[in-house]
Parts: C-alpha cells; structure tokens; sequence
C-alpha cells in the first residue's frame, strides 16, 4: 500500500520571510546538490521496461532535465544507501531491493526545504525502520521549490506527473495497489479524516522545536521555521513523526463540530467503543478502540498537544 505523506504549506509575504529568504545563508543552501547525503546503491541495472501508456505523448517534461524530480529508494536490505529511481527513468531497477510485499510509504517535502536540506525526511525513513519493514521512498523536488513562491507552486503539477509516473511503473510490475495520500498542514477539510492539532492553527510547540533544530544541525529547517506560518505548518511533521513509534501515548483526535465547542469541554469523550476518537499520524486507520472498522469520510478531529516530545496529551480526555 503506498500512503503518500505530502506537505503542503502556504506562505504569507510577511517582511520576516522575505528576509529569511534572502539570507545568504538559505541561498547557500538552495545551491547544493541536491542528493549530497547520500551515497547510492549500485543499481546500474535499470530495467529498460517502463510504463509509457498513459504518458506516452506527454513524458517529454517528465525528463526535462532541468526538472529533475529525484526519488530516493530505501529498503530494510539497504536503509541507509537508496537506490537513485530518477536515474532509472523513474522505474525500477532490475537488481532492484524492493520488496512488492512491504507497504511503501512515500515522503515529499514543500517549498524550500529538500530531502538532504533539512532532516526530517530522513529521520521519518529512521522511525519507520525502526517500527518495522517498508520501502520508503523520498522524493526530492529542490530543482523547482523556491524561492520564487509563485514559479514553486506551478512546479508541483509536474512533479505530481513525474510521481504518478514513477508509482504506474512500480505497479505496472505487480508491486502494489492501493494508493493512499494523506496531507498534512492544511487547515481545509480535504475530503477524509481531518485532525486540527491545537485547532489547526498556530502550533504553540513550534517555537522550541526551532531552538531544538538549531542544536541538532538542522540549519535549513530551524531558519525558515522563523517564518511563522511555515512554522505552524512544519511542526505537523513532527507530530507526524512522534507517531511512527508512539512510546508515551497516541494523537488521539475526538470529533467535534468546531475548536470552539473543543475547547468549551463539549468534546472530551471518545463514547463506547472509541467511535468519537481516532487517531492522528501513522496509525491514522485506527480507531482508538480496536473496533478496526475504516473511518468515515468528512470528519473532523481536534486534538490538545504538548509543547515538547512526544507531545501528545491525553489526560482530560475520557477514554471510557
Ligand atoms: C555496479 O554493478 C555492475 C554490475 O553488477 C558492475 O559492473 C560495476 O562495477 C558496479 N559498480 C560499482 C561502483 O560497484
Ligand atoms: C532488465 O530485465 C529485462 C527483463 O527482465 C531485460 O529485458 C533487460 O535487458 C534487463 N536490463 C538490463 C540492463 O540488464
Ligand atoms: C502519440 O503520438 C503519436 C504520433 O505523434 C500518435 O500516433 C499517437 O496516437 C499518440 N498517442 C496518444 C495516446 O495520444
Ligand atoms: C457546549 O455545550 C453546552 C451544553 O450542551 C452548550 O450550552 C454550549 O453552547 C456549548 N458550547 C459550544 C461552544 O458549543
Ligand atoms: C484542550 O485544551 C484546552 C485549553 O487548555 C482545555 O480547556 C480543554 O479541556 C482541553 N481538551 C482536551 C480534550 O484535552
């Protein structure tokens, strides 16, 4: 099953940002290769088959290597040195490590940011090895994400084309079904299971999460969360990522019609069975209880978190 994480953030033109931007800090880094952290698995193999049908008048743009859409795959046979998709024409290789079994989960970054600018993507890869077998596969889009905001956003219609390209050939060769998009970031209903941490808005614990990034090195990532809407947006990521693992307690989300009548205490029961609550980040599929049945679509969760790691909180809210 793939289940698609993607980001996506908007970003106000307040004076704060222009300046973050045009540091010439942030511009160094837009510069870099793109794929500098990673050593790539020997897979000069590439299977020479690939899925043409639906694209087949239209791949031109797909390949325009000024575009360079990068798609970096891991697997628990090779977690740490990924096999370079891209340079296969967005397929597989034919000595290829992945493994049609596993789910593949599938990370893509917004504006600014980039597979080896920041970390997360990679500590994401980290936390799902450690909560079990996957593929993992993390797309890079830096040829295209900024600074320029406007020319950014146009860019994602072809990097959406590029990775329905790329998952039609892993499917074309057996390996996988389902197609599954959760994303995160944005405050508008988008037609499933919405979760409004905190109510959706700004995220209190992103301000420490900057002081924190700044520690681990994370330079990109803690420089352009000063600007404060990319702030709220990214620190999703970082609930997203407590998820993977859980260790103190799960995002659980009760429903409730607006944050308003959240905060009011009208929402604080999950009822027989759990069927108020669900949960927020990995095991979003879940109910809080086991009842196992899929959620509904349209419906809204809210959700009180901490300031620091693990974030979630619990304490008020009736479990029954
Ligand atoms: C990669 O694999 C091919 C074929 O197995 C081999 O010829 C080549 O030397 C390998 N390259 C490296 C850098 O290991
Ligand atoms: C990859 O495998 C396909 C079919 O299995 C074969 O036709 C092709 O020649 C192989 N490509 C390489 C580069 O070995
Ligand atoms: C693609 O283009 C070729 C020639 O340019 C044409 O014959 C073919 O019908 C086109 N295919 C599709 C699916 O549009
Ligand atoms: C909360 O519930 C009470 C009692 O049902 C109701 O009077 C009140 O208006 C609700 N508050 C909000 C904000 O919806
Ligand atoms: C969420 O936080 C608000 C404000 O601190 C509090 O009033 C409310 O009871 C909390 N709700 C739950 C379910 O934790």
């Amino acid at each position: 099953m793939f289940h698609w994480l993607c980001l996506a953030w908007m970003v106000t033109s307040s004076a704060e940002g222009l300046a973050v931007l045009q540091s010439a800090f942030v511009k160094k880094i837009l510069q870099q290769d793109p794929a500098f952290c990673f050593r790539p698995l020997n897979t000069s193999l590439c299977n020479d088959k690939i899925f043409q049908d639906v694209f087949s008048n239209q791949t031109a743009d797909i390949f325009d290597p000024s575009r360079k859409t990068l798609a970096f795959l891991f697997t628990p046979l090779s977690p740490r040195h990924p096999e370079f998709l891209h340079k296969c024409d967005y397929g597989l290789p034919n000595n290829t490590l992945f493994d049609p079994k596993l789910k593949t989960e599938i990370f893509i970054h917004g504006f600014l940011d980039g597979v080896c600018r920041s970390a997360w993507m990679r500590e994401m890869k980290r936390e799902l090895f450690k909560r079990g077998p996957y593929n993992v596969i993390l797309v890079d889009w830096t040829w295209g994400n900024g600074p320029n905001y406007i020319d950014s956003a146009e860019n994602t219609k072809l990097v959406g084309k590029q990775l329905a390209f790329l998952l039609q050939n892993i499917m074309e060769r057996g390996h996988g079904k389902i197609i599954q998009s959760v994303v995160l970031g944005d405050i508008n209903p988008l037609g499933h299971v919405d979760f409004y941490p905190n109510g959706g808005t700004q995220q209190d614990s992103c301000r420490p999460h900057i002081v924190k990034s700044f520690f681990s090195l994370d330079f990109l990532y803690a420089t352009i969360s000063l600007i404060p809407r990319i702030c709220s947006h990214l620190h999703a990521v970082q609930y997203y990522k407590a998820s993977i693992n859980p260790s103190k307690c799960e995002f659980i989300g009760v429903e409730c019609p607006d944050y308003e009548s959240f905060l009011a205490g009208n929402c604080s029961s999950c009822q027989k069975n759990g069927q108020n609550c669900a949960i927020m980040g990995m095991n979003h599929e879940f109910y809080y209880r086991p009842s196992n049945s899929p959620l509904p679509l349209f419906r809204r969760f809210y959700l009180n978190t901490t300031h620091l790691h693990p974030y979630c909180d619990n304490s008020i809210l009736n479990l029954e």
